[in-house]
């Protein structure tokens, strides 16, 4: 990644292999996910990642070198490369390819541990936003096994129907109104989604897809007060390391069982990393793009 000023181009360079500091795993990477907080950090877009010239990535699945096993990492950046340094990593049950590791990875974690935010229980009605994205897509398969009603919302048609295959209801009626509304896509829609809590229902921003919602974008609530309505917000960088560990865990187990799916919408060699950021930001991507080097 080497300048911001043209929206930030994706380049293949060849780079010194990373060298593991004490306690840390070399990862030989069999897939790499691409998110779409990758495109914000891209466009200069992510505080994290002020400075042109860092390798995108943060999450990989691949071999560890030192012991042969195969794991999953979260990272702070360089994901998309042949050879990646963790400081954690989580061994994969047999039954997952790294390419489907990645597909859950970082957004089935996103989803439970935001929807045990919210506190979602059986029979509630849940609005997932951005459906047919990766943390939306994990969010409503999750809300669904947890016993929810779920209204998966999608912008396109041709999506509505891939959700629908997996089960997933995408009737969303103007009038309806939801006990729970997960929002990974924010934007100028966000203060008119906040109106359609039932009483006692919890709003979960969980990302801004779509850009930032108006600065008065939560105005609203104080109309409904009666009906105590509840905004949280969630972001797993505010998640400590054992409770990452041990949600990774429970969302992998869930999968190896098949009560979860790892979509991936295309599984791209390294050099096509540009391609991969183009599916997600012209909404073509159904699930998570993965990178292969
Ligand atoms: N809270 C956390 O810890 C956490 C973790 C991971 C990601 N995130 C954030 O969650 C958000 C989604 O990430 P992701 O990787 O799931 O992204 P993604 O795969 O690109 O999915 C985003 C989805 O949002 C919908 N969308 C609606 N309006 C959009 C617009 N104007 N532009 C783009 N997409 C729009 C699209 O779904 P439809 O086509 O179905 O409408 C799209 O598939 C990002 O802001 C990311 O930074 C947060």
């Amino acid at each position: 990644m080497h300048s911001f000023d043209d929206g930030g181009a994706l380049r293949l360079v060849d780079l010194p292999d990373p060298v593991p500091g004490p306690g840390q795993t070399l990862i030989e990477v069999e897939a790499a996910g691409v998110g779409h907080v990758d495109v914000m950090s891209r466009r200069g877009q992510d505080p994290g990642f002020p400075v042109p010239g860092f390798v995108p990535g943060l999450e990989v699945a691949g071999v560890a070198e030192a012991t042969g096993e195969r794991v999953y990492a979260m990272l702070g950046g360089g994901g998309y490369a042949e050879w990646a340094v963790a400081d954690e990593v989580v061994a994969l049950p047999p039954e997952l390819s790294p390419a489907q590791a990645v597909a859950l990875g970082v957004n089935a974690l996103t989803a439970w541990l935001l929807l045990e935010r919210a506190g979602v229980t059986a029979g509630e009605s849940v609005l997932v936003r951005g459906a047919s994205g990766g943390v939306g897509l994990m969010a409503a398969q999750m809300a669904a096994h947890l016993g929810a009603e779920v209204t998966a919302a999608t912008r396109s048609a041709a999506h509505a129907g891939r959700l629908g295959g997996l089960g997933l209801s995408t009737r969303d009626g103007e009038d309806a109104a939801y006990d729970v509304v997960v929002d990974p896509v924010a934007g100028a829609d966000l203060g008119r989604h906040l109106g359609r809590l039932r009483p006692g229902g919890r709003y979960v921003v969980c990302g801004a897809a779509g850009g930032f919602p108006a600065p008065d974008f939560a105005a609203g609530l104080l109309g409904r007060f009666q009906h105590s309505p509840s905004l949280l917000m969630f972001s797993l960088s505010s998640v400590g390391a054992e409770r990452r560990r041990s949600g990774l865990k429970t969302v992998f187990d869930l999968a190896a069982r098949g009560a979860l799916r790892g979509v991936t919408d295309e599984v791209l060699p390294l050099a096509q990393a540009s391609l991969a950021h183009e599916r997600l930001e012209s909404g073509a991507a159904f699930g998570k793009v993965v990178l292969r080097p």
